[in-house]
């Protein structure tokens, strides 16, 4: 048997989210600029008899888990006559719109395609990956990347300019969450797709990536969703960086400080306040591409 393999699953933040339309098929559209950040949970793939799971949050180690549905998918395709424990040592918040757990099981799926020797192309793992979520897809290499559709059409971009980023995760625990954002949402809400496409156009062209075209369609409706997220916003506020954006459907909110100094201030500020708050810097894989 293989030795065991070690991986870093790394968070996104949406720096636009625009949401198109609802489809036949009960999704919605979206057109999004995703980026990956260092902040990563580790994943452990060992070679066993059985598919089991370990978690350093136990909470999340039941037979739900994303990462366990990403080994048992892979097993099916390609029938490996083996199995895995997989061990996972969280930092990403979790539900925090940070794609955590999405990330988990693209790491999975990219560990084990290699250790179990399955040889599925670009076209199957993507597959794999949107039938486990609509961030997985993107998350299965990560970097800078515009998102359609579903979150299945992935076109990577060179890497965005910025340097640090400040997220607040606010604990606000809402079940079911991305589904009861999504159904929150009207048509109101709908764009399309302008911001991101501009945005996009911006970070091929190399430019600055300003956050006046960050964007997130679930900002209004987060309000309602979330009790409590109100008082947040007015804590930002009095720390200077009232203008966070949510990331994916939240609670997570984050923003481009003008400095690494002033991230600092902002991280101690929030953090002060006994809130769950980290100074990240963007992350892209390091596979000699700078746009895939
Ligand atoms: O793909 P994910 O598991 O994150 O989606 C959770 C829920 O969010 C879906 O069941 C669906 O209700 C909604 N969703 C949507 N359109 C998308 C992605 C998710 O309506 N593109």
């Amino acid at each position: 048997m293989s030795d065991a393999l070690v991986l870093e699953a790394h968070a996104k933040i949406n720096l636009t989210l625009e949401i198109l339309g609802k489809r036949h098929d009960g999704y919605h559209n979206l057109v999004s600029v995703m980026q990956t950040v260092d902040l990563h949970d580790t994943v452990r793939l060992a070679p066993a008899h059985d598919i089991s799971l370990d978690c350093s949050d136990p909470a999340l180690a039941g037979d739900d888990n994303l990462a366990l549905r990403a080994a048992r998918a892979l097993v099916e395709v390609c029938d490996p006559g083996q199995g895995v424990r997989i061990t996972l040592e969280k930092r990403i918040p979790v539900a925090a719109g940070l794609g955590g757990g999405s990330a988990d099981a693209a790491a999975v799926l990219r560990g084990l395609n290699e250790m179990w020797d399955a040889g599925l192309s670009g076209g199957e793992m993507a597959s794999l990956a949107l039938a486990l979520g609509a961030d997985v897809p993107f998350l299965l290499r990560g970097g800078t990347a515009l998102v359609q559709g579903r979150g299945d059409d992935v076109t990577p971009l060179p890497s965005a300019a910025m340097e640090w980023i400040v997220i607040l995760s606010p604990e606000i625990d809402v079940a079911d969450k991305t589904a009861v954002l999504f159904a929150r949402v009207t048509p109101q809400q709908y764009t399309r797709g302008l911001l991101s496409h501009k945005l996009a156009g911006r970070i091929r062209a190399r430019s600055d990536t300003p956050a006046q075209l960050f964007f997130n369609a679930f900002e209004q409706v987060a309000d309602e969703a979330f009790p409590g997220l109100a008082d947040y916003r007015s804590g930002l506020e009095s720390v200077g960086a009232a203008d966070m954006v949510l990331s994916g459907a939240g609670p997570s909110m984050f923003a481009v400080p003008p400095s690494r100094e002033v991230g600092v201030a902002w991280q101690l500020l929030l953090q002060n306040r006994g809130w769950r708050a980290e100074l990240v810097r963007p992350w892209w894989p390091d596979d000699g591409t700078d746009e895939g």
